[in-house]
């Protein structure tokens, strides 16, 4: 057994993409990563509220881009900017997602094909824009942030919950395809969350989980080395069968 593969991975140089970066979950993932040393390259398809809200952030390690999840040209493009800027790529969050409250019988093409877009296709396509980078660093990370809804059904939005279950598919394929080249990746499966997103769903009364803490899941998942892979990260602001 060699200790240096038992070591967590160093921050200081590596390169991570944020989706989603200029509010809620993105947003603390963002200045988590970025106070903890990394250089975070941040997407976000509002171009004036990403830069106020990262205005303290250190030039030298921020990238802030335009980023769209319904242009499928943008994933390529964020990509290709990050590695010219940085030069290399070490991290992809898939963070950038969107929830419509509705009934099962209040079918609308429109309206799953949108969600689809943003919560299936768009990060499918930024994984694979990204792969060849993550693999090439030889401990490429990729991070979901999916929901308890991609876990096991919670009634009030099925195109949401079908979305998230079919990106735990998507999180999974890679690490499956390119364990070898060192590429691990986690879903992490937030319950109600305080964001605008949770303000979406029913009135609550008890305490949320912190966006925060889950920039702090994602800080510790990026430390974790080749042989400490951790796939699925349930996280729960209450009592659930989870
Ligand atoms: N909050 C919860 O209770 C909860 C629980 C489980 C999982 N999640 C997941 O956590 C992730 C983050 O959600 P959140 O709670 O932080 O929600 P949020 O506060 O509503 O933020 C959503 C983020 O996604 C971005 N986004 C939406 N559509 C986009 C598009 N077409 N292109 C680029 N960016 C887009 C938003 O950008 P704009 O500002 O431009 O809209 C925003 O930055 C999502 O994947 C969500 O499904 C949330």
């Amino acid at each position: 057994m060699s200790s240096e593969q038992q070591a967590l991975l160093p921050v200081d140089g590596r390169v991570v993409m944020i989706s989603g970066a200029n509010r809620g979950m993105g947003l603390e993932i963002a200045r988590r990563l970025h106070g903890d040393g990394y250089a975070v390259s941040l997407g976000a398809r509002n171009a004036d509220a990403l830069a106020d809200a990262v205005a303290e952030f250190d030039d030298d390690r921020v990238l802030k881009c335009s980023y769209d999840a319904k242009n499928p040209k943008d994933a390529e493009t964020w990509v290709a900017q990050t590695v010219a800027r940085f030069g290399r790529l070490d991290a992809l969050v898939n963070n950038a997602g969107i929830l419509h409250m509705h009934g099962l019988d209040e079918y609308d093409e429109a309206r799953l094909d949108e969600v689809l877009d943003v919560n299936l296709k768009a990060p499918y396509r930024l994984t694979v824009a990204a792969l060849p980078h993550l693999r090439k660093c030889g401990t490429g990370r990729i991070v979901s942030i999916n929901s308890r809804s991609g876990l096991m059904y919670r009634p009030g939005s099925a195109d949401y919950n079908i979305s998230k279950h079919a990106n735990m598919a998507l999180t999974s394929a890679p690490r499956y395809e390119f364990w070898e080249d060192g590429v691990r990746t986690t879903a992490i499966c937030p319950g109600p969350t305080a964001t605008d997103m949770a303000g979406q769903d029913l009135a609550r009364d008890e305490e949320l989980t912190h966006p925060g803490t889950i920039a702090a899941i994602v800080a510790m998942v990026l430390t974790l080395p080749n042989s400490a892979s951790v796939p699925l990260i349930p996280v729960c602001c209450d009592l659930d069968a989870m």
